[in-house]
Order: structure tokens, then C-alpha cells, then sequence
């Protein structure tokens, strides 16, 4: 539903390649693995009778329980075609693990040394059992496997700091200490692991948290924990626990910590059911436009970081992690069904819209972690013998393939604008009302052969109208030709399933460039030209 008052706009692009915004960091392609539902057991272990206690969910085709063959996984175990499919389709930089809300009672000790003397526990975020069999080893092993770095959120709900020190120690120890001497012990080498990410704590503000503390208590306890780490490793990367990134926790805990981490993380999902409404199905518009409210919060974000910093007198940048995000309906993902949620391409117009705030915001975004990474609320669904990619996938992947490794530059976008509802509805207010025409721009240049390209990345978000739209470059020439990624489908509920698992897929092409494009109705586009 366009706007009456800019309906009748001529929409138009304007690139401005000289005019950077800052290099797109390769961390806004991180992923996030919860104990929750199939994510770890199933998703990244195999399938096992015993670890999805939650029904009921709709079935893979050989359900009841088969379990995945040994020619299915890696020699360490891990199932090889969702390792394969991060490490080398999606080339995900950077891993969250192990939650999330599970890690608020998180025991990491239960988790470590022989896997049949490990305990099963009562899981206190989900409702379930932990049964201990992927643990911090393992971790270890699935990241070096997949070439992904690892980020570890502290467990500051049921866990104290000696704790998290001694974690620490377990990992990145190098001296002839008992936890980097039973990490010694465990894995058989004396490397360490040396991860340098780590979090304060998830959402320790949420209600739902075990442990959720008031804004002051998690700043200064925080701020112990800091000081304190640093102490037995130095060179870690400190993430706070922010919350959207605009509220009140966010500025209080960042006047506090802001000497004293790294990044601050922030949480935002889009595309909420229909709570309060009769409907059934979520409304168009409430999940398309609703990544507008990121881009918002980072905003925000990005002034409370830099008033902290005043207030502090602290030089070094502070960056933002978020480290979860993505599109999410709690009236689909539930709980009893582990977070399986179905995508549609209207899901992956919000994804692609995601990945453009990201990289518009570019100079303080310096990770994003798409939530999750394997079945739980994820662009991969496993069954016991394969997976299917589903619409929110074609985004991440084209997003990665083609505007990583350049620079963000700047653009200016004339277009028509969505008047309708918006979830939350706060956008159209404070906002302004959603342009449906959504872009990036990322320009790359190769020292070597001394050529430079552009690649522009357009989501048009009207569910109707399609746009043929002027695209003008300030100061260069384009080359003749532009390879064209374009994701559509005449219907935008359409989705993958079991049986048609490319119902929604991408299409590439390559055109003459005649400073022009026509983006069809609810698609998503990459652009990719030379600039002469
Ligand atoms: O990703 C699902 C949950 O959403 C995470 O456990 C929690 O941090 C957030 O509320």
C-alpha cells in the first residue's frame, strides 16, 4: 500500500562511489548455534532418537527417527552437509554458541572430558534436557573444521565469575595451570584456542532470563567481570549485553561500560505473528519493512556509544554486535516445536532488507549474527539424511558472495513509500513512512588489475508495484554489461519445502547496462557492474 502523497513519485537511484561510508566488515556474515530444539543435536551433530523432546513440528520425510549414516559426517562426528554448506556456500566468519537464553543456566563443566561420563541436566531456557554431548571441545573441533571463528557468551544468569575465569582459562590458558592442563588433557595438544570473542551475558535484561538483573547490578557486575578477565587473558574481545540498542538499558550500561568492552551487542527479530489480531497469517507489511526499525536502533546506538565515550573520554571505537537478528514469528517458532519456522519470500525481502542495513551502516556494525544458524528460526533445515535451503538462505548467500570485501558507499533513494502498518508501528512515526525501494551499494577494486566495480543490492519491497528505475553513478562511467542476481517469484507466500526445495530460487543473467533497471514487484536484486 504505497503512500497516496508519494504514489505518483518517479523513483530513482543515486551512487555516489566516492563517497564511503566504511569497508563492510566480513563479520556481518556470523551465525549463532543455540542448544535449542535441533539446532546443536541434529543440525551440527547428528539426529538421535533421544534429544528433540519437542512435538509437534512438522515432519522431515523419514522421521521416527532414523539416524544419519557415517558417509553423512565428518571424520570428527559433525554432520558434513550443514559444516559444508557455512563454511563454503555461506562462508559464515565468525560462530555464537552456546546461546542464546540456554546459556543463562549453562554449566560449561558438564560439558567437558569423556562424553560418557557427562551429565544430563535439566534445561531451564527451552523446557528440556541437555545432554552434554556437545560441549566446548566440541565446539572447538566443529569450528576449526569449519574454519569459523568462535565468539562464547559468558554465562552470567546461574554462573559466577570464577566460573567464567576458569572458561576462559580452559580455552585460551597457556601456563602450567589445571584448567589449560585438563584442556591439555582433553583434546591431546598443547595449543590453546585462544578464542578472542566473548560475551557478558544474553539478554540479562528479559524477563525470561535465568538470573535477569536491573540495568545498574548488570553494569556493575559487568564491569567486575571485565576487570577481571582481562586479567588472566589480556587480549580478549569484550562484547556488553546490550538490548535493541535504544532503549535505557543500552545508555546506562554503556555510560558504564564503555571503558571497558569492546563491542556492544544488540537483538532485534522482525516479522512477529499476529498477536493481537484475528488474521491468521502475518500481514505483508509488518515483516517486510520491519528491518527499518534496526536500522533505527543502530542509529540510536551509534549516539549513546558515542555520548558514553564523551562522557568517559574514551578514544578507541566502540562497535555494535548484532548478534542476533533475523525474521521470526513466535506464534510459528514456538517453543514445542524447537523454533521450526517455514520461510516465504516475503521473509526473505525482510532478510535481504536486513543485510542492506548492515551494510549502509557499515562504519559501526562490526558483526551480525543471523538467528540461528541450523533449524531453529534458520535459512537450513536438516531431516536425518539431507537439508533444504529455505527462502531467507538466497539472501545470506548472495549478500556474501557479492558485497562482502568492499566498501560501503553512500546512496540516495527516491521512492515511493509504504503507508500501511508496519511491525512495530513506531517506524511510519518516527521513522518516516518505509521507502519500498531499499538499497546498498558496495564498491570493490582490485589493486592488481587496477578494475573497480560496483555492486548494488535493491529490495524492492512493494508487494504489487514493480519500479523502472534510473540508476545514476556520480562521477564514473559503467561498463557495458551487468550481471543481474535477481530472487522472485509471482508469489510472494511461495516457499521451499522437502519436496521443492527450489520453488524459491535465484536467477543470474547477465544484460547490456543501459543506466536503468525495472525491479519487479516483491523481488530482491544484485546488481553487479564495472566501472570503467
Ligand atoms: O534465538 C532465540 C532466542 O531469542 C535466544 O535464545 C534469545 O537470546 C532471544 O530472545
Amino acid at each position: 500500500m504505497a503512500n497516496e502523497a508519494t504514489e505518483r513519485i518517479s523513483p530513482s537511484i543515486d551512487i555516489f562511489p566516492s563517497s564511503p561510508i566504511a569497508p563492510v566488515s566480513p563479520y556481518i556474515f556470523s551465525g549463532f548455534l543455540e542448544h535449542l530444539g535441533r539446532c546443536i543435536y541434529g543440525g551440527i551433530l547428528p539426529s538421535t532418537r533421544t534429544t528433540f523432546p519437542h512435538t509437534p513440528r512438522k515432519p522431515c520425510p523419514e522421521e521416527n527417527f532414523t539416524e544419519t549414516p557415517p558417509e553423512l559426517l565428518t571424520p570428527e562426528g559433525f554432520r558434513a552437509d550443514v559444516l559444508e554448506i557455512l563454511r563454503d556456500e555461506l562462508r559464515v566468519p565468525l560462530i555464537r554458541w552456546p546461546g542464546g537464553n540456554f546459556v543463562s543456566s549453562y554449566n560449561w563443566k558438564d560439558g567437558i572430558g569423556p562424553r560418557e561420563q557427562r551429565k544430563r541436566r535439566p534445561e531451564l531456557a527451552w523446557n528440556g534436557e541437555e545432554s552434554n554431548q556437545f560441549g566446548t571441545d566440541e565446539f572447538m573441533a566443529w569450528c576449526r573444521a569449519a574454519k569459523i571463528e568462535p565468539y562464547i557468551v559468558l554465562n552470567m544468569g546461574t554462573g559466577t565469575l570464577e566460573d567464567a575465569l576458569h572458561w576462559i582459562e580452559y580455552c585460551n590458558g597457556t601456563g602450567d595451570t589445571y584448567y589449560a592442563n585438563l584442556r591439555r588433557k582433553h583434546t591431546g595438544r598443547d595449543e590453546a584456542y585462544g578464542v578472542k570473542y566473548w560475551g557478558l551475558g544474553n539478554e540479562v535484561w528479559g524477563e525470561w532470563q535465568v538470573g535477569q538483573q536491573s540495568t545498574a547490578a548488570y553494569a556493575t557486575k559487568a564491569r567486575q567481570w571485565a576487570h577481571a578477565i582481562r586479567l588472566v587473558d589480556p587480549s580478549v574481545i569484550l562484547v556488553g549485553c546490550g538490548e535493541t540498542g535504544l532503549n535505557y538499558w543500552d545508555g546506562i550500561v554503556l555510560d558504564e561500560l564503555v571503558d571497558k568492552v569492546d563491542v556492544h551487542s544488540i537483538h532485534l527479530y522482525t516479522g512477529f505473528g499476529p498477536r493481537d489480531r484475528s488474521q491468521t497469517e502475518r500481514e505483508y507489511g509488518r515483516s517486510v519493512y520491519g528491518p527499518d526499525a534496526a536500522e533505527y536502533s543502530i542509529e540510536v546506538c551509534k549516539g549513546l556509544i558515542n555520548k558514553a565515550r564523551f562522557g568517559k573520554g574514551v578514544s578507541k571505537p566502540i562497535k555494535i554486535a548484532f548478534d542476533e537478528y533475523g525474521v521470526w514469528d513466535e506464534t510459528v517458532g514456538t517453543p514445542e516445536n524447537g523454533l521450526e519456522q517455514f520461510y516465504n519470500l516475503a521473509d526473505a525481502l525482510a532478510m535481504a532488507s536486513w543485510l542492506n542495513v548492515f551494510v549502509r551502516q557499515a562504519d559501526v556494525v562490526d558483526i551480525a549474527c543471523v538467528a540461528q544458524s541450523v533449524n531453529v528460526i534458520s535459512p537450513l533445515v536438516t531431516s536425518a539424511t539431507g537439508l533444504f535451503r529455505q527462502t531467507i538462505y538466497w539472501p545470506l548467500y548472495l549478500f556474501s558472495k557479492h558485497m562482502r570485501g568492499g566498501i560501503s558507499v553512500n546512496v540516495s533513494v527516491t521512492s515511493p513509500r509504504f503507508s500501511g502498518e508496519t511491525l512495530p508501528r513506531w517506524i511510519s512515526t518516527i521513522k518516516g513512512f518505509p521507502s519500498d525501494l531499499d538499497v546498498s551499494a558496495v564498491l570493490h577494486s582490485d589493486p592488481d588489475t587496477k578494475s573497480r566495480g560496483l555492486r548494488i543490492a535493491v529490495v524492492n519491497r512493494s508487494e504489487t508495484a514493480s519500479y523502472d528505475v534510473p540508476i545514476r553513478m556520480a562521477f564514473e562511467r559503467v561498463g557495458a554489461l551487468a550481471e543481474v542476481h535477481e530472487l522472485w517469484h509471482a508469489d510472494v507466500k511461495a516457499r521451499n519445502d522437502w519436496e521443492k526445495e527450489k520453488e524459491v530460487s535465484v536467477k543470474t543473467r547477465t544484460e547490456q547496462w543501459g543506466g536503468r533497471w525495472t525491479f519487479r514487484e516483491h523481488s530482491f536484486t544484485i546488481l553487479v557492474l564495472q566501472l570503467e
